[in-house]
């Protein structure tokens, strides 16, 4: 199949023999089956990944269509939340594969947000030396972000993301129908990663969110459809240039993220949902760019006014400044414990700004909100 096949929008990834489509359309879980086998030549069976939630609405439906469509299929259920994110869930998942009998032609295909993907990608990198992975992202977060890239991974009980792999899928499938069933709060969150793609390379997209705020908030597909496909042409052209995070590019996509891993930090990942921080700490990141004379105050606003629109929050919880500086020097994107950060100088556009003095982010996060 080719991206003139596709009914609303493809995304294509460039990765030399590590290519893939990502395929964004409402309707498109009706055909997961033929796109699977497009994606997937030869495939023995599949191996749908996915958790307690996501398991009666989306993975039960597709093993039935895989299956009448001749394609073997077993489901693997994991606990929903981040702590399924482990090495003792993926030898769970392993031990499982092997009873089942995957051999090297199987298919797991990772049907959820991003927990499942990034762990049933962990899974299939290591399962034989590696079998293919198929990604039905079914979180707003996981259609934006995590799914494109091919980083996948566990934590360390100390550390999030810790041991992983660089693994591409074969292909992606992204039906922005899934949303309507994703809680209020989760969705929201992910919108955190969309407004983050507007400021740092498309200021065409800020002001498209800017337009439909209404249509976004009512989860419109055709809407979303649309601005997950840019998000995702937005992250692919990153990930092409930047593969594996070696020339830096890709640092441009923490763009909030040094701010607000202190901010999860440090209130036991249990209180804010991961874009809610990053919400907080793109609001911190503009503050600062302002006060390093390297943003004007309209454009810091512009981006608050609309991250307030969308239902974020921008107040980060009340914290000690010195234990927020302290784990912002032990993040391990710091350089020799300098703090540097993703800031922005323009709406689309961002500078990695290297030395910056801790009294400004000091007193950044003593001014909270009131710029
Ligand atoms: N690999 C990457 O590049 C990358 C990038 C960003 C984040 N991540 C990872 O992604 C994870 C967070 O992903 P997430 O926010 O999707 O969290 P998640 O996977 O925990 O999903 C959030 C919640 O929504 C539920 N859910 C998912 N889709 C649903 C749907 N359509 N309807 C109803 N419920 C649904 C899940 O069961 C879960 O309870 C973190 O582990 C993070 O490290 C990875
Ligand atoms: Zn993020």
């Amino acid at each position: 199949m080719s991206a003139s096949d596709c009914r609303q929008h493809c995304v294509q990834v460039a990765l030399g023999p590590r290519s893939y489509t990502i395929r964004i359309g409402r309707g498109l879980l009706a055909e997961a089956a033929q796109h699977l086998r497009a994606a997937a030549p030869n495939l023995s069976q599949a191996a749908l990944i996915t958790d307690r939630n996501v398991e009666p609405l989306y993975a039960a439906p597709l093993q039935k269509q895989f299956q009448s469509a001749g394609i073997p299929t077993n489901v693997l259920v994991v606990e929903p939340g981040e702590a399924s994110k482990t090495i003792a869930v993926a030898t769970r998942l392993w031990e499982a594969l092997l009873q089942d009998g995957a051999d090297r032609k199987t298919v797991v295909v990772a049907v959820g947000g991003g927990v499942v993907g990034d762990l049933a990608g962990f899974v299939a990198a290591a399962y034989a030396r590696g079998v293919r992975l198929y990604q039905v992202p079914t979180s707003l977060l996981a259609q934006v972000d995590s799914s494109v890239g091919g980083k996948v991974g566990v934590d360390l009980p100390k550390a999030k993301n810790m041991v992983g792999a660089f693994w591409q899928p074969v292909g992606v499938l992204i039906d922005p129908a899934t949303l309507h069933t994703l809680p209020e709060r989760e969705y929201i969150s992910g919108l955190a990663e969309v407004v983050k793609y507007g400021m740092i390379l498309d200021a065409d997209l800020l002001v498209r969110l800017e337009q439909q705020v209404e249509a976004i908030r009512r989860r419109d597909e055709e809407e979303l459809a649309w601005v997950v496909a840019r998000c995702c042409r937005l992250k692919a052209d990153v990930v092409e240039q930047d593969e594996r995070e070696e020339t830096g590019l890709r640092a441009i996509l923490n763009y909030g993220h040094t701010f607000a891993h202190a901010f999860e930090t440090l209130t036991g990942y249990s209180q804010l949902l991961h874009g809610e921080a990053v919400a907080m700490g793109m609001d911190c990141a503009a503050r600062l760019a302002v006060r390093l004379g390297r943003l004007d105050t309209e454009t810091a606003l512009r981006q608050r006014r609309l991250l307030e629109a969308l239902g974020l929050p921008i107040q980060p919880p009340s914290l000690d400044p010195e234990q927020v500086l302290e784990v912002m020097r032990r993040d391990k994107k710091a350089s020799h414990g300098r703090l540097r950060f993703i800031l922005p100088d323009r709406l689309g556009h961002v500078e990695l700004v290297e030395s910056v003095p801790a009294d400004e982010v000091r007193v950044v996060l003593r001014t909270g909100n009131n710029t």
